[in-house]
């Protein structure tokens, strides 16, 4: 089987890219994680990714004026290491619509609500004001418009009435360690393309990427 040279590229703590990390080590796994790539030297995932036996490598966006050559270098360094499939794991820098159109349908995003609720920051807080039974987490294909590409795959997780953002954050992360690998693997192994702005699947593909949590859990 032919894996994916991939990417996974963060700005913190790198939950997320732990788990693909995780999946990823098993060698019928599509994707070939090769590269963690974080925009903060300090992230902590770094440390994580190391402890994998990842390359891991920074290019610090504040070493550049503008977004355009931040990006360029982002670019350069995915096209050095021959990155196929890039993988935003809490990656905290909105990239130009150049960068994303030449990734376009090779770049996906994990994002903590059920898109197109919820779109930037402060999600849990959003979610909770406005009151809904049902949040969750999404993974999309990248496109120009932040937290708006096709949507890959979604889980379901229950607001309870006594959540704060805190609770309710932990409940979706678990999921979302769940969903990345999954979804990751779709698109890796072709069972899901972006086709004229939507994702097709594989016949019964969509099935591993739409999941529910417990409602007590
Ligand atoms: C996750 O909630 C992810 O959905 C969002 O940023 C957070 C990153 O967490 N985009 P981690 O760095 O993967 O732990």
């Amino acid at each position: 089987m032919r894996r994916i040279p991939t990417a996974v590229l963060i700005s913190g703590r790198g939950s997320n890219m732990a788990a693909l990390l995780e999946a990823a080590a098993d060698p019928s796994f599509p994707a070939d994680i090769r590269l963690v790539l974080s925009n903060r030297p300090g992230a902590s995932g770094l440390e994580r990714a190391a402890g994998f036996g990842v390359a891991t490598q920074v290019i610090d966006h504040r070493s550049f004026s503008d977004r355009a050559g931040f990006d360029a270098a982002l670019d350069q360094a995915l096209t050095t290491a021959g990155i196929q499939l890039v993988a935003l794991a809490g990656f905290m820098r909105l990239l130009t619509p150049d960068f994303t159109r030449r990734w376009t349908g090779r770049m996906i995003n994990i994002h903590p609500s059920l898109l197109p609720a919820f779109k930037g920051v402060h999600v849990h807080q959003q979610a909770l004001a406005a009151g809904v039974r049902l949040s969750g987490c999404t993974v999309h294909f990248v496109s120009p418009e932040m937290d708006s590409g096709a949507i890959i795959g979604q889980a379901a997780v229950p607001v309870h009435p006594d959540d704060n953002a805190d609770r309710l954050a932990a409940r979706i992360l678990a999921m979302e360690h769940l969903l990345y690998p999954a979804a990751l693997a779709l698109v890796a192994n072709g069972q899901a393309r972006l086709i004229d702005g939507r994702t097709a699947f594989a016949a019964g593909a969509w099935r591993a990427v739409t999941l529910t949590a417990d409602l007590d859990g």
